[in-house]
């Protein structure tokens, strides 16, 4: 049995995993999580009036005065008692009142189903993981078998609900993506997608898929008593996996899932009418993760070799590489290379960073304290290899998608930072937020490489709710950019700059703070948005404005994703004239991934990383002059 996490059977599916019935000896823990569950807040609707004025602030420092005359005009008409906000607002508000989350379904289709861009690079972020010791296959097996193990005991969390519960500022938070991530993929559908929950029910999935040298393969994970293989016998699955994946040669059916959504459709539906190729999809589709044995890339130098590998994880480096070793689609595919490159990629629409980076960090715990030990062995049957039957049809779709894989290897540019200066107990040591420090680090780096400022959006949790996703904080406010305006100014005291840059800090604190108790704008926006489509003939002027088109398109497009492993997540850019920022507070450093497409000639991922670097430095000096002086 399944779960189609769509609009219109979602909702019981999307809380489904947290409130199955369990067996009775764990009842009691079940309890408590359905407790925790059912006892989360709704996401609430903010007030209208807050947000109109909230979005008129957000628009000051990104639009010149005349366009903010004319929008002002535009948002008070908006709200007018009786107006067509009014008359939305209070569609929304009973929406809200019937649904367990007003905005998840949308913001599921908007952000995700409905795009048409290919996953691979566009919505799906890989994760770099540090380097391994391992330089051989033997290393490669060994660490794969030990990272199977350890999402296997990550998921006995999941199978018997004894998840630890997270919190964010002292509140619960949602639980429910830990039970998308498992056992589920995206199917590809001729104008939306959906995605497929296979671990609701009786006969959830006991097979992971591994591929290498672009074969596939079912590994069954479980004893038939049900208790999880240990290591070594994953280890020897492996090897049997590797011993009959020898050939290079095979045509990279993977690779068909990296295309652009439509194109992807249809190679689909023509991919399945072969039966044994249908069983193949749905093997891969229904397994609990992947797990992708890379071939060896080519060798790059020390300072290089971060960014090679968050491309790795990204799309793979291309049809010649390890772009065809993969099923984009599948919701969490781990990456091992032969080189000791390790990491993942994760498709986006069931999950975000946090619940994914949250497994991998109890991962590598996990590996850290698991030895190999040799154990007598009961043989194991050979792991099953998928067929596929290619017919001429579907090598020219694979052909064309190894061509659009290439342009987009080349159109992708990463770079991986590690700042090695300080971390997040330097501004923790002046009392600053080190994220609030970070996003206006960013603000100055960005105001330096263009002299002005851009739309900037951060994610934000929105978990403190129900089925709550993200949030956008609008990290560009006015105060931020009379601080980096001020940095600008030589004859501006550093005492005027340091209150500057405390005062957009201070801004920042407030926006996260409002963001991650949903009275942000973005989400509010958009639900307005929808709601005019479901109910009235035409959008409200509000939304067709240039100053909205200005204000939703976010040249720095931003996380931060934090976790205890010393990895990095990276994502692409949201729009062509972009750059994705994702970022990694640790204590004594900071980790960043920076991307940017090279097909832009404004935008340059090496170049921003420099002025970031630099920003970060000089906003750490001024802190320090500033301390001192008033010591
Ligand atoms: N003085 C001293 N310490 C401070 C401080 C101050 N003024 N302000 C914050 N700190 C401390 C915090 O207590 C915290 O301490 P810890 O390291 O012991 O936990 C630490 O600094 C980090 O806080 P801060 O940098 O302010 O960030 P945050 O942890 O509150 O995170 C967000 C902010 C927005 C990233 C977080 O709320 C969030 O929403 N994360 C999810 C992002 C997400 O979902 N991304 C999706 C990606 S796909």
């Amino acid at each position: 049995m399944l779960c189609v996490l769509t609009r219109s059977a979602s909702r019981t599916c999307l809380v489904k995993p947290c409130l199955l019935l369990s067996p009775v000896s764990v009842v009691q823990i079940f309890d408590r999580s359905l407790v925790h569950q059912e006892g989360l807040p709704k996401l609430p609707v903010p007030p209208l009036k807050q947000t109109c004025a909230r979005y008129l602030a957000a628009l000051e420092p990104l639009i010149s005065a005349e366009e903010m005359v004319h929008t002002r005009k535009l948002v008070q008409e908006f709200q007018l008692p009786g107006g067509v906000g009014d008359r939305l607002q209070k569609s929304l508000e009973r929406k809200a009142r019937k649904t367990e989350n007003w905005v998840s379904d949308w913001w599921m289709q908007s952000a995700y189903l409905d795009s048409r861009m290919p996953v691979a690079m566009y919505t799906s972020p890989g994760v770099v993981l540090p380097r391994m010791h391992f330089q051989d296959r033997q290393g490669q097996m060994r660490f794969a078998a030990k990272l199977i193990a350890g999402v296997l005991d990550f998921k006995s969390m999941i199978d018997s609900k004894t998840l630890p519960v997270e919190y964010l500022g002292g509140k619960p938070l949602c639980m429910d993506q830990y039970y998308q991530v498992l056992s589920s993929c995206r199917i590809p559908g001729p104008k939306r997608d959906t995605v497929l929950n296979y671990a609701i029910g009786k006969t959830s999935p006991t097979h992971i898929t591994v591929v290498h040298n672009f074969q596939y393969f079912v590994l069954d994970v479980y004893n038939s008593d049900g208790s999880p293989l240990t290591v070594d016998q994953i280890y020897v699955q492996l090897e049997k996996i590797w011993n009959s994946s020898l050939q290079t040669n095979k045509e990279p059916v993977g690779i068909l899932t990296s295309n652009h959504r439509n194109t992807w459709g249809k190679a689909y539906n023509n991919l399945i009418k072969d039966k044994t190729n249908k069983e193949s999809v749905r093997a891969i589709q229904k397994s609990i993760f992947m797990v992708c044995l890379d071939a060896p890339k080519p060798r790059v130098s020390d300072e290089m070799y971060h960014n090679k590998v968050a491309a790795q994880m990204l799309h793979g480096g291309g049809s010649r590489w390890n772009s065809g070793n993969r099923w984009f689609d599948k919701t969490l595919q781990f990456i091992v290379g032969e080189d000791g490159s390790c990491g993942l990629t994760y498709e986006h629409a069931p999950a975000e960073g946090p619940p994914v980076v949250f497994l991998v960090d109890h991962v590598v715990g996990y590996m850290k304290k698991t030895e190999m030990v040799r154990t007598p062995m009961i043989p194991l049957p050979m792991p099953v290899k998928l067929r596929f039957n290619i017919t001429p049809e579907i090598k020219k779709d694979i052909e064309k998608a190894k061509q659009n894989m290439n342009i987009m290897v080349h159109e992708l540019d990463v770079r991986v930072l590690n700042f090695t200066h300080y971390g997040k107990k330097f501004p923790k040591s002046h009392k600053l937020s080190p994220d609030a420090f970070i996003q206006i680090a960013l603000q100055l780096a960005y105001y330096r490489m263009y002299q002005t400022c851009c739309p900037t959006s951060e994610s934000a949790s929105l978990r403190m709710f129900k089925l709550g996703r993200t949030e956008a904080i609008r990290s560009t406010t006015t105060e931020s950019l009379q601080f980096t305006q001020a940095m600008y100014e030589p004859s501006t005291p550093n005492s005027e700059k340091a209150r500057l840059l405390e005062m957009a800090i201070k801004v920042h604190r407030e926006h996260t703070h409002m963001a991650i108790h949903g009275q942000a704008i973005d989400r509010h926006l958009l639900g307005l948005k929808m709601v005019a489509i479901e109910d009235l003939t035409s959008l409200p002027e509000i939304f067709m404005d240039t100053s909205f088109a200005v204000a939703s398109h976010f040249n720095l497009f931003t996380s931060q994703v934090g976790s205890k492993t010393d990895c990095v997540m990276c994502f692409g850019p949201m729009v062509p004239d972009g750059y994705g920022v994702c970022y990694n507070p640790m204590d004594d450093h900071i980790n960043f991934a920076v991307t940017a497409f090279n097909s832009c000639e404004e935008t340059n991922a090496t170049k921003l990383s420099r002025f970031l670097e630099d920003a970060l430095l000089e906003m750490k000096t001024l802190m320090e002059q500033v301390s001192k002086a008033s010591d």
